[in-house]
């Protein structure tokens, strides 16, 4: 288990049912079994190889009879009834999306998803907010010289998200997090890049105003966070 999906585990809490959708070595379903976890666990994904990978995990652990397997494209095989929890780790915020959209029953308040986009996020926060779900934690981990967003989202509210909150997640979740000010520095830096680049180019006026828009925001925020820690 790395640092990302030791942060993941955390965040799970006690319930009827687990799917680690695209689970790949099925590390987190056996960490969970192996740290008591008291539902089912399901490990699924769309590959064999990935499949067989996790199920040699759970085997080497003693764990083959304590953990189910489905080999399908997201939570095509998962029984509503069997879970309350549905992770989705390690995969673009596109493809999340995608396997979001494609599980319509997953819209309802009975579910907890923990999401953790590698790419993307800003489509992915999009999405939820767009289907009337709300995020109800922003978390940042450290991992390999990287820094990972995680969130956690359940449907039934509504979120306004501004465009920079759309990359970062909400500033009133993400401020509490220590990784913030490097997070959101490498962010502005990304965007300054971009609105340097669209300048230049002259070509994109509606990327460039709201990279522009998202700029304008992260620096207010900066600000705002200044004026409560006395920093920066
Ligand atoms: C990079 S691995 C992530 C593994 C683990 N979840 C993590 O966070 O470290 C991505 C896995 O997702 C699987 N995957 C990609 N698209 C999928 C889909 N639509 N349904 C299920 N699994 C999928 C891939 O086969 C691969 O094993």
């Amino acid at each position: 288990m790395n640092k990302r999906l030791q942060a993941i585990a955390e965040m799970v809490e006690p319930g009827i049912g687990l799917i680690d959708v695209g689970t790949d070595h099925g590390y987190l379903p056996v960490f969970l079994a192996q740290h008591g976890y008291p539902g089912l666990l399901i490990a699924a994904d769309i590959g064999e190889g990935p499949l067989c990978a996790a199920r040699r995990s759970a085997d080497s652990a003693g764990l083959l009879a304590r953990i189910e397997f489905q080999l399908c494209d997201g939570l095509a095989l998962c029984d509503p009834d069997s879970v309350d929890t549905i992770v989705i780790a390690g995969m673009g915020g596109d493809t999340i999306c995608g396997i979001l959209d494609r599980a319509e029953w997953c819209m309802d308040r009975r579910y907890r998803l923990l999401l953790q986009p590698m790419t993307r996020a800003e489509v992915l926060r999009y999405w939820l907010t767009n289907n009337d779900f709300v995020v109800e934690t922003e978390r940042l981990v450290a991992d390999g010289g990287e820094i990972y967003a995680l969130l956690s989202a359940r449907f039934g509210g509504k979120q306004k998200l501004c465009d920079a909150e759309l990359f970062s997640g909400s500033f009133a979740q993400i401020r509490k997090e220590p990784l913030w000010p490097a997070f959101s520095a490498a962010l502005r830096l990304r965007m300054e890049k971009q609105v340097r680049g669209l300048r230049k180019g002259g070509q994109e006026p509606g990327r460039l105003q709201l990279a522009e828009q998202i700029l304008q925001e992260l620096l207010e925020e900066e600000r705002t966070r200044a004026d409560c820690t006395g920093d920066l």
